[in-house]
């Protein structure tokens, strides 16, 4: 992993062990609700896998995915000469500031564009850029999931992979993962599984 991107993700591991523990009070603009690192180690491996360069990400909070992503992208890159793009979406202005903060300490900020707002409008806008991913992650709120799905399937290529969080918990979110779920195993051209790691991920490949 990257020394510089290997620091930042250390320093936001420790606080989000923090949040989950919930023996300290954070501000709302402060919540990380991060993937854990198993998860994004799995992320990791599977843009390697797939050599990802082109990432789609939709919430961003502090931006400790997205620098998992980016490693991992970073890793592909060594191997294909190919810019890299990675495009994040979060409405939260303050949330949209820290990530910022951490890419550039991170040193990674020239790769990555935060796309400030809602996620539906960002998504429209971006399909109208006939842009192309190979891998994206779902992971903003749970009640546009489904609509989330499919604009990124629509700009995932072939073979690209998309990424769900939150599928088993926390449970209360069960009601909208559990429709993206059945959504997404009636469609022909996907192949989807739910990995129990993290917070249970959603794994899908289009055909
Ligand atoms: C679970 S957090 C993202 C965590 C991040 N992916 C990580 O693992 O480090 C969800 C983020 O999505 C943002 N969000 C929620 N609904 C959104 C929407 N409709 N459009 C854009 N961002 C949204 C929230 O402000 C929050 O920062």
């Amino acid at each position: 992993m990257d020394k510089a991107i290997s620091l930042v993700i250390s320093e936001l591991e420790r606080q989000s062990t923090l949040q989950r523990g919930g023996k300290v009070a954070f501000p709302p603009d402060q919540e990380m609700l991060a993937i854990t690192y198993d998860t994004g180690t799995f992320f990791s491996i599977l843009i390697q896998a797939i050599k990802a360069t082109r990432i789609l990400e939709i919430g961003t909070s502090s931006g400790f995915s997205t620098l998992w992503l980016a490693d991992a992208v970073l890793s592909v890159m060594k191997r294909k000469k190919q810019r890299p793009a990675i495009f994040t979406i979060e409405e939260n202005p303050e949330k949209a500031k820290w990530a910022e903060a951490n890419f550039r300490q991170a040193g990674v900020d020239k790769m990555i564009e935060i796309i400030p707002g809602q996620a539906l409008h960002a998504l429209r806008s971006l399909r109208r850029s006939k842009a192309v991913f190979d891998f994206a992650f779902i992971d903003a709120d749970k009640e546009h999931m489904i609509e989330y799905f499919d604009l990124a399937l629509s700009m995932i290529r072939v073979g690209g992979v998309i990424a769900a969080d939150n599928i088993l918990y926390p449970e209360h979110f069960r009601r909208h993962t559990a429709k993206y779920v059945r959504h997404i195993r009636h469609m022909r051209n996907i192949q989807s599984v739910t990995v129990p790691i993290g917070m249970g991920e959603e794994i899908s490949i289009k055909l």
